[in-house]
């Protein structure tokens, strides 16, 4: 992962469901799914952890969350020990995660992959995934191909080595071996749309964040109808 400003910013004041739609999407996604106690089901890039939470919360799921910052596994561990809910929380990347293969039934990636070497995560994601299994990604997607001087502008603020079409997106999902991929409920504006996210503080703050939320917002605004999210639905046969 290279170095991400906007993603210091998210771990420093600990913002839960920092995904366009926050949890009320989520809880879309696995709204028609069948999922029970003895569902095993992996959030990557789970941050403060609200939608491994929410998860454990609402179907009894065995949950397991993984982030590579340790601001955000901190977060998530606080959230889960309050709550008392058995949910695991790893720290590691999800370019190269040390679990054992087809562990898990569901696999949710919320504003993550972005952020990450897509190929060797989506490898990684596969790989944990059961036969039978379902991937969901929700992630940013641009609708029309960008000039230099813009795309340069949005990948530096986010720290981001490609931003990628639809297309594109599903081109990356079917080499890695997914089938049946499918776009789920597509969304009008992804800043409309957005839910306030939640917010979990650190001790200190500091006006350089809030600088940063505010280009967050700018870029938002300057790029409505260009900058946009889908959600992926992928199956492992
Ligand atoms: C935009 S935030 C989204 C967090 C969470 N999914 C949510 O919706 O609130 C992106 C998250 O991806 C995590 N991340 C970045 N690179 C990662 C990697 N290589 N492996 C695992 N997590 C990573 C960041 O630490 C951050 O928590």
């Amino acid at each position: 992962m290279g170095t991400s400003t906007y993603l210091d910013f998210l771990s420093k004041l600990g913002i839960g469901g920092a995904h366009p739609g926050g949890i009320n999407l989520t809880k879309q996604i696995f709204e028609t799914e069948n999922i029970n106690e003895t569902s095993r089901i992996l959030d990557v890039g789970c941050g403060t952890g609200q939608t491994a939470a929410y998860l454990a919360t609402q179907y009894g799921a065995e949950v397991t969350g993984m982030d590579i910052n340790p601001l955000m596994i901190e977060k998530a561990k606080n959230r889960m020990a309050k709550h008392q809910l058995p949910v695991k929380i790893i720290q590691a990347s999800i370019e190269n995660f040390p679990l054992k293969d087809e562990e898990f039934d569901f696999i949710i990636s919320e504003s993550v992959l972005s952020f990450v070497n897509k190929p060797a995560s989506l490898k990684e994601i596969f790989r944990l995934l059961k036969k039978r299994g379902h991937f969901f990604a929700n992630e940013l997607t641009v609708n029309q191909q960008l000039e230099t001087i813009n795309e340069e502008e949005i990948k530096q603020f986010y720290g981001l080595d490609s931003i990628l079409m639809e297309k594109n997106w599903i081109d990356l999902f079917e080499q890695t071996g997914f089938k049946d991929i499918k776009i789920l409920m597509q969304q009008q504006s992804t800043f409309q749309n957005n839910s306030m996210p939640e917010f979990q503080y650190s001790e200190y703050s500091d006006t350089e964040l809030y600088k940063v939320m505010i280009q967050h917002f700018n870029i938002m605004v300057k790029y409505e109808g260009v900058l946009d999210n889908r959600i992926f639905s992928c199956a492992k046969l």
